[in-house]
């Protein structure tokens, strides 16, 4: 059960589930901990933080509430607020991310240093709340009106950017960076005519060639400031394109770096889910479709982990489970962040299996996904005709066996 506790009250033994209190202000690297030093709390209450909010279930010792009431009563009005209190905190984060970045371009704008050091503390919270609630924040990155698009864009590739390094498993320090390289992708915009930013139509070729120099004044204007390496790479080639057909410069493959990769799946994967003036927002998963239906656009591999990371995949993939079975990808539901899989074969037994239904919820790790299978190599030759079964609701298993795999 979550309770509200003014700062001055606090004691040691008390588990902090969330700050409650401006995110710069608070002096802890995260935000969930158990207070174990009289040197915390009275870091907490130098800070400007009001109050912290305990979660009374993992207090310890003398901070640990005596039992009482209707238990099942208290776990859901607990989860309640602890939904509350994650909405709240992914609220907080997103808009003062968006109007911290604002300050930030409008800064640049203006001929002003661009300082890394404070927006490490945006990436820091943008960090702690992914892991607070993942799904809860990457659907808030998703709502931008049009007057603060550019700031919110920026936040949001710089999320999604944290949370695919993460899904990769880089180092804590990578993790950062990558979060920073989002966050200035785009910074370039600044020198770039407002009418042609935000034209609600199509651009002209001029307006194009204009358009398409914004990575390099953008990574001119970082080169000034020492921004780091990885945040110079994303800014100069988050539009190159596999197969060479990007700009400014037109690398091939792996002449792109990873971070200038990943960079270009989420900068793309954010346009294509945010409202503009000129079209409207496609839903996450006809935004993956259409990116992995991009031949040449995209490292085809990491794109595969982006899906994993945010939990969104096309309706129809195979895919691969850790625990030995083939499964097929359905919709999200209404939860985005709740892929629904069919499961249909069992590839020790190689055989066909009556279809049942399996939602791979964010944080159930048992059923992960390891990879998206060729069919083929599992005998389905007639995988056009499984999947389409599948899709129609049908048994495919039912006279009907894959051929085993020749050995
Ligand atoms: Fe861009
Ligand atoms: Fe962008």
């Amino acid at each position: 059960m979550l309770k509200r506790v003014p700062v001055r009250e606090i004691t040691l033994g008390m588990y902090v589930h969330a700050i409650d209190g401006p995110w710069l202000a608070q002096p802890f690297w995260r935000s969930r901990f158990l207070l174990t030093s009289l040197d915390e709390i009275a870091m907490l209450r130098r800070s400007k933080v009001g109050a912290v909010v305990i979660d009374l279930d993992r207090c310890v010792g003398s901070a640990r509430p005596a039992h009482s009431g209707n238990a099942r009563r208290a776990r859901v009005q607990s989860d309640i607020v602890r939904r509350e209190a994650d909405s709240i905190a992914a609220k907080r984060v997103t808009d003062d991310a968006r109007d911290f970045m604002k300050s930030v371009f409008d800064s640049a704008e203006s001929g002003g240093r661009l300082e890394t050091g404070p927006l490490d503390g945006v990436v820091r919270s943008i960090t702690d709340a992914l892991e607070r609630n993942r799904s809860m924040l990457l659907g808030m990155m998703r709502l931008k009106s049009r007057d603060t698009y550019t700031y919110f864009h920026s936040v949001a590739v710089g999320t999604l950017m944290v949370n695919f390094a993460r899904e990769l498993g880089l180092a804590a320090d990578e993790v950062r960076l990558m979060g920073l390289g989002g966050l200035f992708h785009d910074i370039g915009k600044i020198r770039i005519a407002k009418e042609v930013l935000n034209k609600p139509g199509p651009l002209t070729p001029e307006e194009w060639d204009e358009m398409r120099q914004h990575p390099e004044i953008g990574h001119a204007l970082l080169l000034a400031d020492d921004v780091p390496s990885i945040a110079l790479d994303v800014c100069l080639h988050h539009h190159e394109k596999v197969d060479g057909s990007g700009y400014p410069f037109g690398l091939v493959g792996d002449d792109i770096s990873l971070a200038a990769r990943m960079g270009a799946i989420c900068d793309v994967y954010d346009s294509l889910t945010s409202e503009r003036a000129y079209k409207g927002a496609a839903s996450p998963v006809a935004a993956i479709a259409a990116m992995a239906s991009w031949s040449g656009h995209f490292d085809q591999a990491l794109l595969f982990v982006f899906m994993k990371s945010i939990c969104v995949f096309p309706i129809g993939m195979p895919v691969r489970l850790r625990s030995g079975h083939l499964a097929m990808v359905r919709d999200n539901g209404r939860r985005t962040s709740r892929a629904r899989l069919t499961v249909f074969y069992d590839i020790a037994d190689q055989r066909l299996l009556p279809p049942y239904e399996l939602f791979l919820s964010d944080i159930d790790t048992s059923e992960t996904i390891l990879d998206t299978p060729d069919p083929l190599d599992y005998g389905l030759a007639n995988w056009a005709d499984v999947k389409q079964q599948l899709l129609e609701g049908h048994d495919p298993s039912i006279g009907k066996e894959a051929r085993p795999k020749s050995k």
